[in-house]
């Protein structure tokens, strides 16, 4: 059974303060999209890296492909959200595979390494028939508000965990779930990852421990410290 690597770069990276969207921002000298395009591909467990891209997206063309080379499967299909972007894409990939695991990746985590894709995928094909996703141990005390201004309680910090991506599963099982999630616009607000669609489809993914590095690039002082374990890996 392949495993299909999909990286979502449909977005527009506003919270970043730029105009050139946060997937083509340089990270020491490469585009941040490239970076994780080139751990995927170099994964001995991938067989195929898919983009997903916004159809207006004007980038890819000059800034990556002359990069990556045409391996990649390019799919113009991105949408309002990150949720629609992925539904979008597998549509596309449900009808070209019969049967096949999916890893759904952010663009906007580029530390991603080769030896963290591959034990996502060890870990789900030894352990689970669903699926799973790199997470991270919370180790902030987090607080519940419900104005932004006052904490209401304080959660138990034994059982949360911060998810990243990749997430794992089955790719005809996860797209039935997140079409049928789509329908009800008040669940599609909710679903900020793969793993939430499943939780709501009534079935638990597994918590494979992740690493640190592997951060989400979401504001500006994030790019530095992307450069920084990316030049660390390198090393
Ligand atoms: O905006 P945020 O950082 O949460 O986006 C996470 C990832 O999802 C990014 O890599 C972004 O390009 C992608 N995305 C997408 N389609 C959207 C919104 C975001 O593919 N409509």
């Amino acid at each position: 059974v392949p495993t299909v690597a999909v990286i979502c770069a449909a977005g527009s990276g506003s919270r970043t303060g730029s105009p050139l969207p946060k997937q083509y921002r340089e990270l020491n000298g490469v585009p941040m999209l490239a970076h994780a395009i080139k751990a995927l591909f170099n994964s001995a467990c991938v067989q195929q890296v898919v983009v997903v891209l916004s159809p207006q997206d004007a980038w890819y063309d000059v800034l990556i492909a002359p990069l990556v080379g045409d391996a990649v499967q390019v799919l113009r299909v991105g949408g309002e959200t990150r949720a629609q972007s992925v539904c979008n894409a597998l549509d596309v990939l449900d009808e070209q595979y019969d049967e096949a695991w999916v890893m759904v990746h952010d663009a906007a985590r580029p530390c991603i390494t080769p030896a963290l894709v591959e034990a996502l995928h060890d870990a789900v094909l030894l352990h689970s028939a669903v699926g799973g996703v790199l997470a991270m141990p919370v180790v902030d005390t987090i607080k519940l508000s419900d104005d932004g201004v006052l904490a209401k309680k304080t959660l138990d910090r034994k059982k949360l965990w911060a998810a990243q991506t990749p997430q794992m599963f089955k790719l005809d099982v996860l797209y039935n779930a997140l079409s049928d999630a789509l329908v009800d616009e008040h669940v599609a607000e909710g679903i900020t990852d793969e793993a939430s669609v499943m939780e709501w489809a009534g079935v638990s993914p597994m918590l494979i421990e992740g690493h640190v590095s592997n951060l989400k690039v979401t504001f500006a002082h994030d790019f530095e410290l992307a450069e920084f374990w990316l030049e660390r890996a390198s090393r």
